[in-house]
């Protein structure tokens, strides 16, 4: 059988806090993602997304640690040193990130912005046809020449985000990572923005982490999801069976708290009660034990093991 795409095995990430203080961010991330699949990570502010796309494309905090295994491919990343890094990165492994209007430069136009990676990457012969594959990429995600001419605060923040898009697609890389891509938009947009990078996934036969706080936008438009709480993978599955029977108390209460399209007065809304605990705040045991209506003595000293699918002591089979 062929390595995945990507292949994360028990990611621990310790950051340094104040004080020479070391604060265990990410606790133990498994995921594997395939060529042509979209895998959304779905977790609250704080849950440890954007650090598990950091880790990936070895743009961690200065000071951070990370030990467990990354591979692309089957080759680790995490013993790569800087030089390798930048032959991978944007190259093979390119992140849209989470805030469009500080990732664009503003004294640029977005179509010097999108040629920049073919160039660096040596990906056309020439300038004119660089120029010429930038325009067609920026077509492909609906910008049109004169938009691909302005300069980044000439665009709505659509289409800032779709040119973000463009730029990370403009190396052709295997593994796009998208950390909330959709979040400036409003509610029409963002569904545009998910059905295109879905399309880009077919089309390019890349494999797409798609990060996102957002579990009922992003549900439907992904293979499988991985849900995160505190730093550790909560349930994972194939997006439509997760939905359907959401095991893990999180995903249920995550599921619980979407808002729902015609609903009446007597459909209550269940917002879910109480915050992500900062990083100094974690015990040992399940990180949602101060949150889980089925929590037990177990559950707040010792953290149940992820077994491919779930972590939880008590969640039914
Ligand atoms: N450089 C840093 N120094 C200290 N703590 C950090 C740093 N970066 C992230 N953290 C902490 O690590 C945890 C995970 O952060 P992360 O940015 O991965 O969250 P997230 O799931 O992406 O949240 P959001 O939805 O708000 O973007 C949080 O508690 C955050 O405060
Ligand atoms: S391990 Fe315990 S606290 Fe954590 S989700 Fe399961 S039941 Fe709730
Ligand atoms: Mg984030």
């Amino acid at each position: 059988m062929s390595a995945p795409l990507l292949e994360v095995r028990d990611l621990q990430v310790r950051l340094a806090g104040r004080g020479g203080a070391t604060l265990h961010a990410l606790r133990g991330i498994d995921l594997r993602l395939d060529r042509g699949e979209c895998l959304a990570l779905i977790g609250e502010s704080g849950s440890g997304k954007t650090l598990t796309a950091l880790a990936v494309m070895g743009l961690l905090p200065e000071g951070a640690r990370a030990t467990g295994r990354i591979a692309l491919d089957g080759r680790d990343l995490l013993t790569l040193d800087e030089d390798a890094w930048c032959g991978l990165r944007g190259r093979r492994v390119a992140m849209v990130f989470q805030e469009p209007l500080t990732a664009l430069n503003p004294l640029q136009r977005v179509l010097a912005q999108v040629m920049e990676p073919i160039r660096l990457h040596r990906l056309a012969p020439d300038r004119a046809t660089a120029r010429q594959r930038a325009l067609t990429l920026l077509a492909r995600v609906g910008l049109e020449e004169r938009q691909a001419c302005a300069y980044p605060h000439q665009l709505s923040g659509g289409q800032r985000q779709r040119a973000l898009i463009a730029m990370a697609l403009a190396a052709e890389p295997e593994l796009l990572i998208a950390d909330e891509p959709t979040t400036a938009l409003d509610a029409r947009l963002r569904v545009q923005v998910l059905e295109l990078l879905r399309e880009l996934v077919a089309e390019r036969g890349m494999g797409l982490l798609l990060i996102s706080h957002d579990l009922a936008l992003t549900a439907r438009r992904v293979d499988r999801l991985l849900i995160l709480y505190g730093g550790r993978v909560m349930e994972q599955g194939a997006a439509a069976d997760l939905l359907a029977h959401p095991r893990h108390p999180y995903t249920q209460a995550l599921w619980a708290a979407r808002p729902r399209l015609g609903a009446g007065r007597d459909q209550p809304l269940h917002p879910l009660k109480g915050n992500v605990p900062a990083l100094t705040q974690l015990g040992d045991g399940c990180p949602f034990a101060p949150r889980c209506p089925l929590a037990t003595a177990r559950c707040a000293a010792e953290p149940p093991g992820f077994d491919g699918r779930l972590a939880c002591w008590e969640a039914s089979p």
